[in-house]
């Protein structure tokens, strides 16, 4: 019988013996109940060792989204809101939709910020 001993790509050693460490988790994670994140609100959730940001659009879509926008980093879970289907960032309040792509800004054409 052959034993294979399991090496993480960064070579670290199991935190529990026997357990193989992953580079990064795989799977589905809770992080609330639907029910609770209404229409139009945003919510920053705990999330491994950081936080994402749960919002839901107007019409009723649930999105999580990394917390910071693509444009200059601004928390968007820090003053972002819901308008309509779009999350509007605090900071130059560009709009983002469900699937990332920047669609307004309020000052010019919609840059390519996703
Ligand atoms: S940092 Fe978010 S729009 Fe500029």
């Amino acid at each position: 019988m052959r034993i294979h001993t399991y090496r993480s790509p960064q070579g670290t050693a199991p935190a529990v013996p026997g357990v193989p460490r992953l580079p990064s988790p795989h799977g589905w994670f809770c992080v609330g109940i639907a029910r609770d994140f209404k229409p139009g609100t945003v919510a920053t959730v705990p999330f491994m060792d950081g936080e994402i940001v749960v919002y839901r659009t107007r019409r009723g879509t649930l999105r999580a989204t990394r917390p910071h926008c693509p444009h200059l980093g601004a928390h968007l879970g820090a003053g972002g809101y819901v308008a309509g289907e779009l999350l509007v960032c605090p900071f130059h309040r560009f709009g983002f939709g469900p699937d990332g792509v920047c669609e307004t800004t309020p000052y010019s054409k919609p840059p390519r910020a996703r």
